[in-house]
C-alpha cells in the first residue's frame, strides 16, 4: 500500500516537443469480426461491471445519482460559501496561488478546509490579462456526491466547456468544433459520439494485435537500451507505440506508408495538444516563466497548422474506409469526418493513453511491495497460453491494479458543466441553490479520495475493486461519468470507457509475460528481468 502526493497532469512528454529542436523535416472474415465485437461488447461488460463475463443486472442510470434522488430532506440547505474577490485582483490572485504558489491540488485543500465545505466559489485560470474573454468563475464541486452532477445531461450542458470556460480556437481543428465540445443537445454530438462509438468497435478486429505488435516493438527498444546505456527514457518510445497502434486501430491508416508520419506523427499530435492546453495547465517548471509565457495568453494555431494539414492530408489518404463510413453511414461531411477523427485519434485517444500509460507503467515499476510478483503470477497462471481479451476476466488483481491507478491518477482531473437551469446541488454535507449558468468544476483528482466513499483514500490499495469492492465502480469517474455506465449519444462519457481499462490490462499482462521484474519510474526504466 502506498501513498499518493503528487497528482498532477503529465505533459511533460507533450511539453518537450515545445523545448526541444526536434525535426519535424518533421465472409469468414465478417463472421471473425462479428465474434471478435461480440467477445469485445462482453468483455467491456465484464470489464464494467462484474468479475465473470455473465451478463450482469441494469445499474442506475447516471441521472439517478443526482436528479432523480432528490436531496435528503435532512441535508441544510447552505449558501455557497467563497467568492470571487475584486474583479480582476481575485481572479489574477486565484491564478498565481492555483498555478505558482499552491499549486492544483493544494489550491482546492486550503480551500476546503477555509470553508469548510467542499462545495464553494472560486476562479480558476486562464483569466487576465490576455484572457479577457474568459470567465474564471466557478463553483467547485469535490466529493464524489456534488461531482456526479456533472454527468447529469437534464441539468447540466457541456457546450464549449471542455477546459472550462476558455475554448483553444477551432482553427486548431479545421474550424470544426469537435465531439468533446458538442452539448448532446446538439444533434452533431449524436452524429459524431455514434461514429467514434462505432469505429472503436469495428477496430476491435485489430485492436489486440496491434497493441500487442507494437508492445513489441516497445519493449524490444527497451531492452536494447538498458543494455546499451544502462537505463531507458521510454516515453518517446512508447508515445510512437501508441500513435502506431491507434492509427492503425481507430483510423485503419498505416504510419508506415508515410515516412514522415511514421517518424514524426506522435510528435506533431504532442506539439498540437501543447499547445492547445498550456494556459490551463499546472506544468511546475521554472517562476514566473511559467506565468509570463505558458499562462497569460493562447497560442495562435498557426505554429502547428503545417504539421495538422500534413496529418488530415494522411488520414484522407490512408483512412479512406473510415472516412468514407463517417460521410455515409453517419452523415457527416467529408471535413466534420476527417477533423473530428483526427480530435478522437489525436487528443482523445493518444493524448489520454499518453498521460495514463507512463503513470501505470512508473505505479507497477516503482512499487516495492511485492506486487508485481503477485501480478506476475496472475497474468501467467491464468488468461490461457495467448492473450485475448478474454484473459482479462481470469485477471482480477490486474483489473483492480489498473481502476486503482485510474482513480488516484485521473488523466484528465479537471471536468466542467453548466447549469442548464435553476437547480439544487447535494454534497454529502449540505445542499446548494446552483442558478442557471453557473460553470460547476470538479477537480477529480481529489473526488477520487472522497474518505465517504474510499476506505484509506490516500493509499493506493491493490486490490480495491477486487470482490465485494467492484461495488466502489459506481464511484469511478476518470471517463466523466461513473464505470458501470455506458457512454451514449445521450451523455458525455468516453466513448472509450471500457477499452481504456482493458487495453492497460493487457499491457500489463503482456509486460508480465515478457519479465519476472521491472525497475523504474513514469520516465524511465533502469532494470528488467526477461522471464525465465
Ligand atoms: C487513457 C485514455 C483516455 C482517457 C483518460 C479519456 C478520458 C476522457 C474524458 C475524461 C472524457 C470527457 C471529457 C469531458 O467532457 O470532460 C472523454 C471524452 C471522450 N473520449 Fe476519451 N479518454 C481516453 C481514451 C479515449 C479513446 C481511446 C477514445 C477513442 C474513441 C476516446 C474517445 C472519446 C470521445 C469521442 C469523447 C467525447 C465524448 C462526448 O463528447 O460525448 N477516448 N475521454
Amino acid at each position: 500500500m502506498r501513498t499518493f502526493k503528487n497528482n498532477k497532469i503529465n505533459i511533460k512528454p507533450i511539453l518537450f516537443f515545445l523545448t526541444t529542436n526536434h525535426r519535424s523535416g518533421f465472409n469468414s472474415q465478417l463472421t471473425a469480426m462479428a465474434t471478435m465485437m461480440t467477445k469485445m461488447m462482453s468483455i467491456s461488460s465484464a470489464m464494467s461491471s462484474s468479475s465473470s463475463p455473465s451478463p450482469s443486472p441494469p445499474q442506475p442510470s447516471a441521472q439517478s445519482l443526482s436528479t432523480q434522488s432528490p436531496p435528503s430532506p435532512s441535508l441544510p440547505l447552505r449558501t455557497i460559501p467563497g467568492s470571487y474577490g475584486w474583479p480582476l485582483l481575485g481572479p489574477i490572485s486565484d491564478r498565481l496561488d492555483y498555478f505558482w504558489f499552491q499549486g492544483p491540488e493544494t489550491f482546492f485543500r486550503k480551500r476546503i478546509d477555509k470553508y469548510k465545505s467542499t462545495v464553494f466559489r472560486t476562479n480558476i485560470p486562464p483569466s487576465f490579462p490576455f484572457f479577457s474573454g474568459v470567465n474564471p468563475n466557478v463553483v467547485a464541486v469535490l466529493d464524489c456526491k456534488s461531482f456526479a452532477h456533472l454527468f447529469d445531461m437534464e441539468i447540466v450542458e457541456k457546450r464549449d466547456v471542455l477546459v472550462g470556460d476558455f475554448k483553444p480556437s477551432s482553427n486548431f481543428t479545421g474550424n470544426v468544433r469537435t465531439c468533446a465540445y458538442l452539448d448532446p443537445s446538439e444533434p452533431q454530438h449524436a452524429k459524431v459520439k455514434n461514429f467514434a462509438l462505432d469505429i472503436l468497435k469495428r477496430s476491435s478486429k485489430v485492436w489486440l494485435t496491434e497493441l500487442l505488435a507494437n508492445f513489441d516493438i516497445l519493449w524490444e527498444k527497451v531492452d536494447n537500451d538498458i543494455s546499451e546505456k544502462g537505463s531507458s527514457s521510454y516515453i518517446f518510445l512508447l508515445q510512437q507505440s501508441i500513435f502506431k497502434f491507434l492509427t492503425k486501430a481507430l483510423v485503419g491508416a498505416d504510419p508506415s506508408n508515410s515516412p514522415e508520419i511514421e517518424k514524426n506523427g506522435f510528435a506533431m499530435l504532442d506539439r498540437w495538444l501543447a499547445l492547445q492546453l498550456l494556459p490551463t495547465v499546472h506544468i511546475g517548471v521554472a517562476q514566473p516563466l511559467e506565468e509570463m509565457f505558458l499562462h497569460s495568453f493562447a497560442y495562435p494555431s498557426f505554429l502547428v497548422s503545417g504539421d495538422y494539414k500534413k496529418l488530415v492530408q494522411f488520414i484522407k489518404k490512408e483512412g479512406k474506409e473510415v472516412v468514407q463510413r463517417g460521410e455515409t453511414e453517419f452523415g457527416l461531411s467529408e471535413e466534420e469526418t476527417i477533423h473530428n477523427l483526427l480530435f478522437v485519434l489525436g487528443f482523445n485517444a493518444f493524448g489520454g493513453f499518453s498521460v495514463f500509460l507512463p503513470i501505470l507503467i512508473g505505479t507497477i515499476a516503482s512499487d516495492t511491495t511485492g506486487l508485481q510478483e503477485r501480478l506476475r503470477k496472475e497474468a501467467r497462471e491464468n488468461g490461457g497460453p495467448s492473450l485475448t481479451f478474454h484473459s482479462v476476466i481470469e485477471m482480477p488483481l490486474v483489473q483492480s491494479v489498473v481502476y486503482e491507478t485510474l482513480r488516484l491518477n485521473p488523466p484528465v482531473p479537471l471536468q466542467y458543466a453548466r447549469a442548464r437551469k435553476d437547480f439544487e446541488l447535494s454534497s454529502h454535507e449540505s445542499v446548494y441553490n446552483i442558478k442557471k449558468g453557473e460553470l460547476l468544476c470538479g477537480y477529480q483528482s481529489l473526488v477520487m479520495r472522497d474518505p465517504k466513499i474510499f476506505d484509506e483514500p490516500e493509499s493506493f490499495k491493490p486490490e480495491r475493486f477486487m470482490g465485494q469492492g467492484r461495488a466502489l465502480l459506481s464511484h469511478l469517474y476518470w471517463s466523466n461519468g461513473p464505470q458501470t455506465e455506458s457512454p451514449s449519444a445521450s451523455n458525455k462519457q468516453c466513448a472509450a470507457k471500457d477499452y481504456v481499462p482493458l487495453t492497460a490490462c493487457l499491457i500489463l499482462a503482456h509486460m508480465f509475460r515478457r519479465y519476472d521484474s521491472i525497475t523504474g519510474s513514469s520516465s524511465s526504466i533502469t532494470a528488467v528481468q526477461k522471464a525465465k
